[in-house]
């Protein structure tokens, strides 16, 4: 790939200062000055997501539509400009950082709800809209768009789409890639690829969307996303359950399946988690105990009564610390406020989160889990983990202050080496939701065949073969 020489250096073309670079953007996007800036501090808020890495971009481009889009994309590919698109940069590994500096796209005012179709059971929307927003317009119709990831208030569709983003509820109700039903992606050169559509169902040659969704922002520039919505049910419950030890609510996240119950959501959190949690302001429902579980049903009231009755039964045997059951939205939210905010309030203890969200076979939950005490002790880098049991999908943070990362940082490196290694020789993958970015390009090798990541080259040459689209990242 050929490395953007970077506007500062003075390599670039002298057509091409950054004087020149503003002034053309600004004539490409139709004379409007208010779409591109240069100032510190906007070009600061683009450099970097909740990943520590950060890199200046040379300009900011804000979108406001498809041909905006795709006029950024013909003069960037003609010069070799690297483009690094945005939505609401909350990503955890660096995916939206500028690693090769030019010109970071963002998408974030291509904000606009397009449709809201229950009868075909569809939403259209641009890529900026905050995904909170998408599902509040669709409930407030009946329906339901479940992906949910915790980020969901700050980040945007287009940003779950490029990261294929999962969350509490993907047990029950996948991922997004289960919910894109058509694309609009603008190609590295400029041309408008329109795939998929408003059908639920739809094989019309390669899967194109699949490719697409997840792709990080290194293949394409989705410019409008068709999802599909489904009925909202009209009922739902939450268990928040403590427990001693985290074996017992390991043990509890088997014997919910082994009883035949596929839970909306099945998340346990460890005790480094949990305290963190106590001592964050706001928090109200925080069990007792080292070990927690929270468990939501979802479905017809009648169903979901009937399955709380038998589920509080099998849970009681497991003679947990405390059960609470909460039922409808308002309340069931209340109990996962701690949930959602596990993340703010470990950030909350001082210490940098180093944030993986590895995935493991589920027969594979207390290994995991002994493994981050083993870690802990030999390291004496404390290790919270917390997330997605239910599909063995576990927030392994290593909290580190910040200095260690500097002073420690080949210790720190050779702590995640072995946690990566270890869950790559569990047959998990190092990472479920979150992505590759810059923060796991080191393992994406191990994880991958030398003829997946020949397949990944040659998709990229042939979709970016100036290799302009979030370069420095993992292809
Ligand atoms: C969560 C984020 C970290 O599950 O993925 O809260
Ligand atoms: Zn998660």
């Amino acid at each position: 790939m050929k490395s953007w020489p970077g506007i500062r250096s003075g390599t670039i073309h002298d057509a091409m200062n950054p004087e020149t670079l503003e002034a053309t953007l600004i004539e490409l996007l139709g004379g409007d000055a208010k779409k591109v800036s240069r100032a510190r501090d906007v070009m600061e808020q683009h450099s970097i997501d909740k990943w520590y890495a950060h890199h200046l971009p040379d300009i900011v481009v804000f979108a406001e539509s498809t041909a905006d889009v795709q006029a950024v994309m013909k003069f960037a590919n003609e010069h070799e400009i690297p483009v690094t698109t945005r939505g609401g940069g909350v990503g955890y590994v660096g995916g939206a950082v500028p690693w090769k500096g030019g010109i970071v796209l963002s998408v974030r005012r291509m904000d606009e709800i397009l449709e809201i179709n229950p009868t075909d059971g569809v939403a259209v929307v641009q890529p900026g809209v905050i995904l909170g927003d998408l599902q509040k317009a669709v409930r407030d119709q009946g329906w339901f768009y479940p992906p949910d990831p915790s980020s969901l208030k700050e980040c945007t569709v287009g940003g779950t789409v490029a990261t294929n983003a999962g969350g509490p509820r993907c047990l029950k109700y996948g991922v997004t890639r289960h919910y894109v039903l058509g694309l609009e992606v603008v190609l590295a050169d400029g041309r408008v690829l329109r795939t998929g559509g408003r059908c639920h169902k739809n094989k019309t040659g390669f899967d194109l969307i699949g490719m697409f969704v997840g792709s990080e922002g290194l293949l394409g520039v989705v410019t409008e996303i068709t999802v599909r919505i489904i009925p909202h049910p009209p009922a739902r419950a939450t268990f928040s359950v403590g427990f001693r030890e985290f074996r017992e609510a390991a043990t509890a996240v088997q014997r919910i399946f082994a009883e035949g119950y596929l839970p909306s959501a099945l998340e346990i959190a460890d005790k480094f988690t949990l305290e963190a949690a106590r001592n964050y302001p706001g928090n109200d429902f925080i069990p007792d105990g080292d070990a927690h579980l929270l468990v939501d049903l979802d479905g017809q009231e009648s169903s979901v009564k009937s399955e709380v009755e038998s589920l509080r039964g099998l849970l009681e045997s497991l003679q947990p610390l405390s059960i609470d059951v909460a039922f409808g939205q308002d309340q069931c939210e209340q109990l996962w406020e701690i949930r959602r905010s596990f993340s703010y309030s470990l950030r909350d203890t001082g210490l940098k989160k180093l944030n993986e969200d590895i995935v493991v076979p589920r027969s594979r939950l207390m290994d995991l889990v002994h493994f981050g005490q083993q870690l802990q002790e030999e390291t004496g880098y404390a290790v919270a983990s917390f997330g997605h049991a239910g599909d063995g999908n576990i927030h392994v943070n290593i909290m580190v202050e910040e200095r260690v990362l500097v002073e420690e940082k080949d210790k720190v490196d050779a702590a995640l080496d072995r946690l990566f290694h270890q869950v790559l020789d569990w047959k998990g993958v190092i990472t479920g939701e979150h992505g590759i970015g810059l923060a796991k390009k080191r393992w994406f090798s191990a994880a991958t065949s030398d003829v997946s990541r020949e397949v990944h080259s040659g998709l990229k040459a042939m979709l970016d073969p100036k290799g302009i689209l979030n370069p420095g990242k993992f292809v």
